[in-house]
């Protein structure tokens, strides 16, 4: 067992909060009990973004990854058509939503699943995005507290995705600081934020483990990994990424080294290895026979 301040934080977390056995059961589905981290695969973008690039058919993109993931992250539209419910990973399931990536205000949402569904599904945890700041802030926190008092009831963790909508530039810690922990407040058992400069800070003020999300497309595949390593290093969870992986042309080989950062604490050099010796073989095409 590694043992990190992830995994003490994880267990601290578990003990202090008395989960219940339902709660704590869901969750070591997610947050690997070996290690205390997580590997989350993102496709939910879907559900305001449509049928996002290399995301156009959910199965062809998902499927080849499911090996190497411990949770993804999805609706119950494409769960239900692209996932083959005999595949053992566990599902972190989208329940918020009610905008389009069309409108310039994204954070009018509201809770798109119930929790009866949820537990039908079978998933680990339901996500909710909360718009705080934003006009909707009052609406998306109400609803987070009633998705946690539904989840309490049944048994299902609750995650909170700090969104920002088009507003990249709130990605520091202050605001996602104020954030996570408003989150935290109202009794959710898991955040998604991003990772920023002074990411430990936001670590500190939030008592429930966090997962990053990786955001669109980097420059490089060193950037993603540095990403990765520094916000589990600054005390995350693991990853809920999804762009990142799924938009590279050789996405076995990314999450393969995503998943040797946060589980084996490999470096940013040790994961560019493993993408290297993870690209796909280009075929050769055969010469036509006279
Ligand atoms: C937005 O659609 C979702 O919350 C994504 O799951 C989240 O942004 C993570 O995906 P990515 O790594 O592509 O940002």
């Amino acid at each position: 067992m590694i043992n990190t301040s992830a995994t003490n934080q994880f267990t601290r977390v578990n003990d202090e909060m008395g989960m219940d056995w339902g709660i704590q059961n869901r969750m070591s589905r997610m947050i690997k009990p070996p290690t205390g981290r997580s590997v989350m695969l993102a496709c939910d973008h879907g559900y305001f973004m449509g049928p996002t690039h290399r995301l156009e058919n959910p199965r062809k993109t998902i499927e080849p990854l499911l090996p190497y993931t411990d949770t993804v992250a999805v609706t119950r539209g494409v769960l239900r058509t692209s996932i083959d419910p005999k595949w053992d990973t566990s599902i972190l399931l989208r329940v918020s939503g009610g905008t389009s990536v069309i409108r310039d205000d994204l954070s009018d949402e509201g809770i798109t699943t119930s929790m009866r569904e949820a537990v039908r599904l079978n998933v680990s945890c339901v996500a909710l995005s909360i718009f705080v700041g934003t006009a909707h802030e009052r609406q998306t926190l109400l609803n987070l507290a009633k998705l946690v008092d539904e989840g309490q009831d049944y048994g299902m963790p609750v995650m909170a995705i700090t969104a920002v909508g088009k507003e990249l530039e709130k990605r520091d810690a202050r605001y996602l600081s104020l954030a996570c922990r408003i989150a935290a407040e109202i009794g959710v058992q898991i955040v998604k934020t991003y990772y920023c400069e002074d990411f430990a800070k936001v670590v500190e003020g939030c008592p429930v483990p966090i997962v990053v999300a990786g955001g669109p497309k980097l420059n490089s595949e060193t950037d993603v990994f540095q990403l990765a390593y520094n916000a589990v290093r600054e005390g995350a969870v693991g990853v809920d990424m999804g762009r990142n992986i799924w938009q590279n042309d050789n996405p076995v080989g990314m999450i393969k080294a995503i998943r040797a950062i946060v589980h084996e604490n490999a470096t940013v050099r040790d994961a560019t290895q493993i993408f290297s010796e993870n690209k796909p073989t280009r075929k050769v095409e055969e010469p036509i026979q006279a």
